[in-house]
This record gives structure tokens, sequence and C-alpha cells, in this order.
């Protein structure tokens, strides 16, 4: 399967890591196209892939079309790539913000997937929620199923308007994650420990904890019950954070996200 890339930064990089990584692909069966004659030229040495600077002319005998491009370049690519792409090419999108509709009209073709990843797809851990116009085939998804897992876990969602949510879900959450982590390594190293120690300790304890639930498969609230003795230490702590109305907080801010990421789309 042919794959081109339009944009060849820190995603589609990913990618096509993931992609090698995994040997659903050999290098010879990728085109990156890219602004940047750097990028290409370090796509180039560190995969062994084939470089174009002419997006128009990089997706001419691909199966796969990825658009790997900043959400304010697709309409510039739009404008080059329309009219020079195949009914049977698929376009797989993960241009943040761009619908299906915008793609579609933008490109004047129909079959294309959108997938929303989230940062720790760079390193193939990723979470990626996608959809498909009605256009693309069982064949098309398939491929873009085999694509999307090179970044980690993937879920296919029937209907486009789960995106927006996930966006402010997953593809926002690991910033939600980082603030967390962020000021209780703060508060560790207020309260005494130096701050080589406390960035240790919250990064294993939000590594530990996210893997304890993913291996026990226990809901949260079970495990945040089973780690809190009456009058304890964890005890004092949750109260605080349940009198400082955490659980509202982070309800406010999916929300605000998710409003933000419909506003977006439409
Ligand atoms: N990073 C994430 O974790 C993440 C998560 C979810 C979704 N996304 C989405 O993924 C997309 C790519 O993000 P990214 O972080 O990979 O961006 P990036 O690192 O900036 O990569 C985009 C690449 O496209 C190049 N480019 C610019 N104009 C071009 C053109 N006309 N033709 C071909 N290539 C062009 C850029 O070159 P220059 O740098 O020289 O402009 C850059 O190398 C974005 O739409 C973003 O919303 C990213």
């Amino acid at each position: 399967m042919k794959t081109t890339f339009i944009g060849g930064g820190v995603m589609g990089e990913a990618i096509i890591r993931g992609i090698l990584a995994n040997g659903s692909t050999m290098p010879r069966d990728i085109i990156a196209s890219d602004i940047s004659p750097e990028r290409l030229s370090s796509l180039k040495q560190g995969y062994g892939i084939e470089t174009s600077h002419n997006n128009r002319h990089a997706v001419e005998t691909s199966d796969v079309v990825i658009l790997a491009v900043k959400p304010q370049t697709l309409k510039a690519i739009a404008e080059e790539l329309r009219g020079g792409l195949q009914p049977h090419q698929l376009v797989l999108s993960i241009i943040a913000g761009a619908t299906i509709a915008t793609i579609t009209n933008s490109l004047g073709h129909s079959a294309v997937v959108r997938a929303m990843p989230n940062t720790p797809a760079q390193i193939g851990e990723g979470m990626t929620v996608w959809t498909a116009s009605s256009e693309v085939s069982q064949s098309q998804k398939e491929a873009a199923q085999s694509i999307l897992v090179a970044l980690g876990k993937e879920v296919y969602v029937p209907d486009e308007k789960y995106i927006d949510m996930a966006t402010a879900v997953s593809g926002s959450g690991p910033a939600y994650i980082f603030l967390v982590m962020e000021a209780l390594i703060d508060v560790a190293v207020d309260i005494g420990l130096p701050r080589e120690m406390a960035e240790e300790l919250v990064l294993h304890t939000v590594l530990g904890a996210a893997r304890l639930a993913q291996q026990t498969a226990k809901c949260p609230k079970e495990l945040r019950e089973n780690v809190t003795s009456p009058g304890g230490t964890t005890e004092k702590g949750l109260l605080q954070l349940e009198e400082g109305d955490l659980r509202v907080l982070l309800a406010q801010a999916v929300i605000a996200a998710y409003e933000k990421a419909k506003e977006l789309g439409s």
C-alpha cells in the first residue's frame, strides 16, 4: 500500500516511524512531502523513504494520502491537491478541527477518514479516535486502522460528533494531566522534597496509577476507595479535593474544550 504524507512534522514522522516499526509498510512505499527541505532530508536519512517538495506530484501513485499539516495550512494544500486525487484514493486527515465536510469540499474528494490523535502518539502511546465518510470502503477502513494503530490505541466511531467529544477528553486530556503533575511537583517542593525527587515521585505515581487501572480492570472509583483508609492521610487529602470542587472544575474544563471543538469545526 503506497502512502503519501502531506506534512512530515511531529505527527507525520510519528506515523512514519510507527508503520515502519510494526512492519505494515516498507520504506519504498512511503513518500513524504513537506515545505521544509530540512525536514525532508532528515526523513530521507532517518527512514530511507522517498521525499518530495511537490504535494501534487507526491499523491499521484498513492493509495492513502495522509494530511498531517497544521489547520491553517489546509486551505493552501487543498488548492494544490484539488483535482489531483483519484476517486479510489483514501484521504486520512489528522488535522485538528477540520471536519469531513470541510476536507471533502476543499479537496473535491469524498473518501475521507478523520482522526483525532493526542500527543502521546509521538511515542506510540496515543489515543486516537477516528471516523470515516460513507464513501470509505471496508478495505480502506482496514487500511486506515492499520496506520492509526501505529500511534497507539485507536477507536473507530460511526458518527463524527464523537470526534469533538473525544477532542475535549483524550485530545486535550494529556494537558490536563500535565497540569495536575505540575501542581503536584510544585507542592511537593513546597513541603520540602528536592525538585528532582518530586518530579520522579509524581511521574511514577501517575504512570503506576494508570497501569494499575489498566491491568486490574477495576474502575477508578473502586481503586480510589481501596487506597483510602478511614481516618488516614489519603482521606484527608481527598476531602480537600472534593471540598475544592475538583469534579466541577474538570467538568467545566471538558465542556469548555468541547464547545471550542464544535466551534472550530463549524
Ligand atoms: N502534535 C500532536 O500531538 C497532535 C495531536 C492531534 C492532532 N494533531 C494535528 O496534527 C497536525 C500536524 O501536527 P504536527 O504537530 O505534526 O505539526 P508540525 O510539526 O508543524 O508538522 C506540519 C509539517 O507540515 C509542513 N508544512 C507546512 N506547510 C506545508 C505545505 N504547504 N505542504 C506540505 N507541508 C507543509 C510544516 O513545515 P513548516 O514547519 O516549515 O511550516 C511541518 O513540517 C495538525 O493539524 C494538528 O492539529 C497534532
